[in-house]
């Protein structure tokens, strides 16, 4: 592997000796050193040979999920200097999940691309990735993979259990539960908007085992943050203590010259999506996990997270799959617990991993009891047997994820009790293009919706929607839902937030904007989904399907809304698909 852009030789000086400290260049060395002197530090401190961490700061006022990173940076800082080091933070482009319009994963390449530029450029021997909200995680370890320099993460924590009534109320799952309830004329705009705000009760992110929560327990089943990490409440004391162990530890990490390929294997990616299933995680974990490994040079795509993830049991009961929240989940042992389940049963595949601290996770976690057993399960007494994804395959696209562990009773009554044919089922297609054209005309009685139909969501990938929108979970039409009819499959090119329960097929690649088979499906075509056989397809004859695509061709192909910003033209002419990690194509070389 060459070009490994921060590379250091374990013979050589530290990298940031290059800038303060290079005695074939004292002119260069001089222009660079000054600047750095002007807020107090002292030359002798920058010449001494102690390593330059920096603390990739995700938390601003525009981002509420990760804003206690501006607090716990203190105590990262007092760690990086208790362990001899000097710390150095700066800004990472802002990414606030419900914030940022049209979607915040179309920042997330730029907030990458902006982190690679600043982790290469100054002179920073490690750094501290503070993350938190959705996309901030893979952004950093995106970047981190890519510059390959010591790196480990902090996660900011998630918020403290919502409440409203007596009963846990979960972001994001309070707001998909609360908006049918909404729109069935249960309760009224005021009680809605006081059920929401409960489910947000103190600084962190999502409570629930969305992207959130998913991301930061996969970021520490990976092996780059320090074990029982992820779990720990924002607002806790434990929270302030580890950001000063991370502190403390990145400053050895970089004596040790141990980086994120060091760490992030093909053998931790196979353990994160086994951890995964077990947590229920979200189906955005593929896209991100996916381009962080491509990032490395690592092999990894949605066949082996059905191969190695779909037969692993849910165990940690978290909504949406579940019913407890994060402090539960913390309580009851976090992910070393999870970790510690999955290696009594046998089921992790690679408990040598070496993980932050130096040790490897079987180590880390082998006696870490769990602490609450309704909240975390055994492999051998799980909430769901084989919860992990299925990668579906057909005329409709390359690759597309369902998450089994979200199903529902009343959806396998409806469409999966066949017994001549347990696993498939067969709908009319409602074709959506776009989530405006969704909430135009889902009401319209016109479109005859019923419980056979199925929701087809397109034009919402990584180029139609730029960044794809998670918009794919669509809400059925009033009439059904005062029926009792809570969820429709839906299917779709763009995502779903991973607090959603519903039983949808997601990051369908390649997306209809770039002439995937989905831009050829008409209302009204019969669709087959067979989970046993991993199939997907419109059931139209060949000729029929070949004469509309050159239908579509004539037409100019499947059109999508204008650039709005630079950034989205520029990341539309070369942005991958989902099933590949939405990463920017010609950044993946350099690794
Ligand atoms: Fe930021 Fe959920 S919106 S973590
Ligand atoms: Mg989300």
């Amino acid at each position: 592997m060459t070009n490994r852009l921060g590379r250091r030789p374990q013979t050589t000086k530290l990298r940031s000796q290059q800038w303060f400290d290079n005695p074939d260049d004292p002119g260069m060395t001089a222009l660079y050193l000054e600047r750095y002197l002007n807020y107090g530090l002292t030359r002798d401190e920058l010449q001494s040979g102690k390593p330059l961490i920096g603390i990739a700061q995700t938390g601003s006022d525009l981002s509420p999920c990760n804003r206690h990173h501006l607090d716990l940076a203190r105590r990262v800082r007092a760690g990086i200097e208790a362990a001899g080091g000097i710390p150095f933070e700066f800004p990472v482009h802002p990414i606030q999940e419900t914030g940022k319009r049209p979607t915040a994963s179309l920042d997330r390449n730029l907030a990458y691309l902006a982190l690679v530029e600043v982790l290469y450029g100054y002179p920073l021997d490690g750094v501290v990735l503070t993350v938190g909200c959705d996309k901030t995680t893979p952004a950093l370890l995106m970047a981190a993979a890519t510059v390959n320099i010591p790196a480990i993460a902090l996660s900011v924590g998630p918020m403290l259990n919502g409440w409203h009534k007596g009963r846990r109320t979960g972001s994001g799952t309070i707001v998909w539960e609360s908006r049918e309830r909404l729109a069935a004329g249960e309760i009224g705009y005021d009680e809605f908007m006081e059920i929401v705000a409960s489910s947000a009760p103190s600084v962190g992110y999502c409570n629930t085992m969305g992207t959130a929560t998913t991301m930061n327990s996969l970021a520490e089943a990976l092996g780059m943050q320090l074990p029982g990490s992820a779990a720990i409440p924002a607002p806790y004391r434990e929270r302030g203590q580890m950001a000063y162990q991370t502190g403390k530890r990145i400053v050895s990490m970089v004596n040790e010259d141990l980086k994120p390929s060091d760490i992030m294997t093909r053998e931790a990616f196979e353990n994160a999506i086994v951890v995964n299933s077990a947590i229920g995680g979200s189906t955005n974990a593929p896209i991100h996990l996916n381009a962080i490994a491509r990032h490395l040079g690592v092999r990894l795509d949605n066949d082996d997270w059905q191969k190695l993830g779909h037969d692993v049991p849910l165990i940690v009961n978290l909504q949406p799959a579940g019913e407890y929240l994060g402090e539960d989940f913390h309580h009851a042992g976090g992910v070393p617990a999870v970790v510690s389940q999955l290696l009594k049963a046998g089921v992790l595949p690679h408990p040598d991993a070496v993980t932050a601290n130096g040790r490897s996770i079987g180590d880390n976690c082998r006696d870490v009891e769990t602490l609450d057993a309704d909240v975390i399960r055994t492999v051998a007494e799980p909430l769901r047997p084989r919860a992990g994804f299925i990668n579906l395959k057909g005329n409709l696209f390359e690759s597309a994820i369902m998450k089994t562990s979200v199903i529902s009773k009343e959806f396998r009554d409806r469409y999966l009790s066949n017994p001549d044919d347990p696993e498939a089922f067969e709908g009319r297609a409602v074709v959506f293009d776009g989530p405006e054209d969704y909430h135009a005309r889902i009401e319209d009685p016109a479109l005859g919706i019923d419980e056979n139909s199925i929701l087809f969501m397109r034009g919402t990938g990584p180029v139609g929607y730029p960044g794809a929108a998670e918009v794919v979970n669509m809400q059925p039409p009033a009439a059904l839902l005062k029926k009792g009819v809570h969820a429709l499959p839906c299917i779709g090119d763009g995502r779903q937030s991973g607090t959603s329960g519903s039983p949808s097929v997601l990051n369908a690649s390649p997306e209809a904007a770039v002439g995937g088979g989905l831009a050829l499906l008409r209302d009204g075509d019969r669709v087959r989904i067979d989970l046993k056989k991993g199939s997907a397809d419109i059931l139209i004859s060949k000729d029929e399907l070949e004469s509309r695509r050159q239908a579509l061709v004539k037409d100019g192909g499947y059109a999508f809304p204008e650039h709005q910003t630079p950034w989205q033209e520029i990341q539309r002419a070369m942005v991958d698909q989902l099933a590949d990690g939405m990463v920017l194509k010609p950044a993946v070389k350099f690794q």
